[in-house]
């Protein structure tokens, strides 16, 4: 992954507003896709680092993103998504799990992984070490460990949503499958799926395509204060 530029970093926006909104516009949850489209290595790649640039709590990552593009291995996995069709369709299938545990050996692995990255001292890092221990204490006496992780995968879901549209590649998000079965098959042990999502290319007939995108009107969503 290219090093993210932050200072000096050229404001022009790549493409008009108006065009991503109609990006967004474009995409919906396709249930039809093209089981003879591939997306192209590059495209994919793309799509992976979005997913992985995706903020989350301290930017601890506490998830799996797990690409299935394997024919075999979708066949296996469709039992346990209720038969959707997307599932053996589409051209990648992506699982975001979420780590069921929050370990101190994680928090760790992220101080090593800052220091080597940004060339911190460590001992600069004693009070991001605190709270990080902190928040793992308090999550973890209060049983909300996982709920924490889970939360953390629909934001990286949501920036491969959005990548996917302005890519033009199509994609479906899903919750319809059966945790255990999925975590079973992928052999998941320390983390568990908690969404999935499909990407591909839609058909010309999937009868959702044409339908008008259903949303409640701006003013009843988001209050301005
Ligand atoms: C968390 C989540 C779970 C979803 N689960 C499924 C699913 O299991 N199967 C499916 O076909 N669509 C699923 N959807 C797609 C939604 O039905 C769809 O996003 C919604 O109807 C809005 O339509 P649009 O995405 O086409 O704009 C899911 C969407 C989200 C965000």
């Amino acid at each position: 992954m290219k090093d993210a530029v932050r200072a000096g970093f050229e404001r022009t926006p790549l493409i008009e507003g108006e065009e991503i909104i109609s990006r967004l516009g474009w995409r919906y949850a396709v249930k039809g896709f093209d089981p003879d489209r591939r997306v192209s290595e590059r495209d994919w790649k793309l799509l992976e680092q979005a997913a992985i640039l995706a903020p989350s709590s301290y930017g601890l990552q506490p998830f799996r993103i797990i690409v299935i593009s394997d024919r075999d291995m979708k066949e296996r996995l469709a039992p346990a998504c209720y038969n959707q069709p997307q599932v053996r369709d589409c051209s990648h299938l992506v699982f975001f799990a979420a780590r069921k545990e929050f370990t101190e050996q994680h928090i760790k692995e992220f101080l090593e992984l800052t220091m080597e990255v940004r060339g911190t001292p460590a001992e600069d890092l004693s009070g991001l070490a605190e709270a990080l221990e902190n928040t793992r204490a308090n999550l973890e006496k209060n049983g909300l460990t996982k709920a924490w992780a889970q939360r953390q995968t629909y934001i990286s879901l949501g920036f491969l949503l959005e990548t996917a549209a302005l890519l033009g590649v199509d994609a479906c998000p899903m919750e319809g499958f059966v945790p255990e079965q999925v975590d079973k098959i992928l052999g998941l042990e320390e983390y568990t799926a908690t969404v999935m999502c499909a990407l591909g290319y839609r058909t010309g007939s999937d009868w959702l395509a044409p339908l008008k995108k259903v949303r409640f009107p701006a003013d009843t969503i988001v209050t301005r204060i």
